[in-house]
């Protein structure tokens, strides 16, 4: 990791993230600890959010830091033409780690590049979204006991969703078999059905969510098309309802199927799953507390590991 930045799931290793898994379990057991003091956070939001920004704020405050930034790009001064790198030159002078939305894809990897501060990678276009993995993880892990060797099912927007780019990487290590529904303009993107040939990866892609796929499910991971990221609003007007989880599609899935959206939903999952127990998504949500809470120590080179053993 450049600077300790999290850019990309891949800065993980594998044994690095089933520590983190460790340290948000331990978040989990105990939300306030005073590991921040002294310590100031910038979170710069180029893109909208309200999970990713508000978990990562209330991490901070749990933590005992301080935190400063925006939300709205519009009130800063690049919007008066100042480049992202002098932006994160100037925020490098008031803060000791950077969290970054942005709408360009390699935005986050430009600045950790620059930064002298570890940059944290809250969403770079439709590439990545590694923290949104890491409480992805953490619920596949709550839900099912194991990472590994799970059918995992992922629907809708498989093209722009950085989400399901980001959790594809990381289940790799777990061998997991994918379902990829989606239709024809949403597909997967090569790269990453390139990167299951190379790790040996099993998955099918369809564009009919059909009970075969739901039934055969531990983990149906829904997504949002991302309108955001269409040039021609046609093609999202023809596309943007093609997938939608009602209550009655659950009725002979498996026991231990889990329902998965990183939020927010427009369409996606009707209302009436809410209240499934199969439906997990609030938990996922309540999840990225204790990731960021992980994350943020991680970059900051504090110990978790040593606290959780010495609390033992
Ligand atoms: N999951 C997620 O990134 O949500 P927000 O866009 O609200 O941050």
């Amino acid at each position: 990791m450049q600077n300790n930045s999290l850019v990309s799931i891949s800065d993980f290793t594998k044994d690095e993230m089933l520590e983190l898994l460790e340290d948000m379990k331990y978040f989990e057991a105990n939300p306030n600890r005073r590991l921040l003091e002294g310590k100031v956070v910038a979170t710069l939001f180029f893109e909208p959010s309200t999970r990713t920004r508000l978990s990562f704020e209330t991490a901070v405050n749990r933590l005992g830091g301080r935190i400063i930034g925006f939300s709205d790009a519009s009130t800063t001064s690049s919007s008066k033409g100042e480049t992202l790198k002098d932006t994160i030159m100037m925020v490098n002078n008031y803060v000791d780690l950077i969290i970054m939305r942005h709408y360009l894809e390699g935005a986050a990897r430009y600045a950790s590049e620059v930064s002298r501060v570890p940059i944290i990678n809250a969403g770079d276009g439709a590439n990545q979204h590694p923290s949104q993995t890491m409480l992805d993880l953490y619920s596949i892990y709550k839900t099912q006991g194991t990472l590994r060797d799970l059918t995992i099912t992922m629907v809708g927007d498989l093209k722009y969703g950085r989400t399901v780019h980001s959790l594809l990487m990381a289940m790799s290590y777990f061998n997991p078999k994918f379902n990829f529904v989606a239709c024809d303009e949403l597909k997967m993107p090569q790269e990453y059905k390139d990167f299951c040939d190379e790790h040996g990866i099993a998955y099918t892609e369809t564009r009919d969510f059909s009970p075969e796929v739901i039934n055969s499910s531990d983990i149906i991971y829904m997504t949002r098309v991302q309108r955001e990221r269409f040039t021609d609003l046609m093609e999202y007007e023809r596309v943007k309802n093609i997938y939608n989880l009602h209550n009655s599609m659950l009725d002979n899935s498996k026991d231990n199927v889990r329902i998965l959206h990183p939020l927010p939903r427009v369409g996606e999952i009707s209302q009436d799953v809410d209240s499934n127990p199969k439906a997990y998504y609030f938990q996922q949500a309540q999840n990225g507390l204790y990731a960021r809470q992980a994350i943020i120590c991680k970059v900051l080179g504090i110990d978790v590991k040593s606290l959780r053993e010495n609390e033992r």
